[in-house]
């Protein structure tokens, strides 16, 4: 199992306000999967990425990751895993603003201690990255000059780079208008197809229909699991788009 998490709490503390964020989370992941944790807006979602994506720790409950109990690693494991195993795409890009899409794809090599590239090999992952995403013609670009679409583009190559096993997703498409939402979607699922374990974290149930499984959180908890009996192949709705 890719994934094992048991009875995983999350208290935010701010002054005098405890916010139970999680409340007693079993699951479990396997490689490969596509998995929506889908529910409305402040249920833990994000929060229960943060946690699976090492970002943040639980409060209380274990989170095994391949058979090691998570708890175990210190925080240069920790960023050496989130760097090499884990790819990041967020609601607002979170790209670097008047540097070149080139240089925002690459920086997550600089941090990668593993690899000694040379410029040469970094460029050719770099363009590699790029041209999985449609955006090589781009490279050059910087990133205030691109649609949202690009941008999140820019910032899925960006999530590739190192080739990780798992990308988790947070709300990806939000910014997006929906023509640009499926693009997004379409290129996860070609990621998923193509071996990536996918977490993607949404509100909107239709989005979530692209996943293999959904997880539904209501209040800190998952409130069901279940195969998506329903799933939308973006490739199929965009060609009905066109
Ligand atoms: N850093 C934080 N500090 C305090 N409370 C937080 C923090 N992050 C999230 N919360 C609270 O935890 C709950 C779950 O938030 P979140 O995981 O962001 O939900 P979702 O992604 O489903 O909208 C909400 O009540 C939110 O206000
Ligand atoms: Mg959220």
């Amino acid at each position: 199992m890719l994934i094992t998490c048991k009875d995983i709490t999350k208290v935010y503390v701010t002054g005098e306000t405890e916010t139970h964020a999680l409340r007693d989370v079993d699951c479990t992941i396997r490689a490969g999967e596509f998995v929506a944790i889908m529910g409305p807006s402040g249920s833990g979602k994000s929060t229960f990425m943060q946690i699976l994506g090492l970002l943040d720790r639980p409060t209380s409950g274990t989170y095994v990751l391949d058979g090691t109990d998570t708890a175990t690693f210190d925080d240069d494991a920790l960023s050496r895993l989130r760097n090499r195993r884990f790819g990041f795409i967020f609601q607002s890009f979170n790209l670097l603003p008047r540097t070149t899409v080139a240089d925002n794809v690459a920086l997550p090599l600089l941090y990668n201690r593993d690899e000694r590239l040379s410029a040469a090999q970094s460029h050719e992952r770099v363009m590699a990255a790029l041209a999985a995403v449609s955006m090589e013609h781009r490279a050059a670009h910087t990133t205030n000059q691109l649609s949202g679409g690009e941008q999140q583009r820019t910032a899925i190559a960006r999530a590739l780079i190192n080739n990780p096993d798992v990308l988790f997703a947070d709300e990806p498409t939000g910014n997006l208008d929906s023509k640009t939402g499926l693009q997004v979607m379409r290129i996860l699922q070609r990621l998923h197809e193509d071996g990536k374990t996918i977490v993607l974290v949404t509100h909107e149930a239709t989005t979530a229909r692209h996943a293999e499984r959904m997880l539904s959180m209501v209040d800190g908890r998952i409130v069901d699991d279940a195969p998506v009996a329903d799933r939308i192949n973006a490739r199929d709705e965009d060609s009905l788009r066109k």
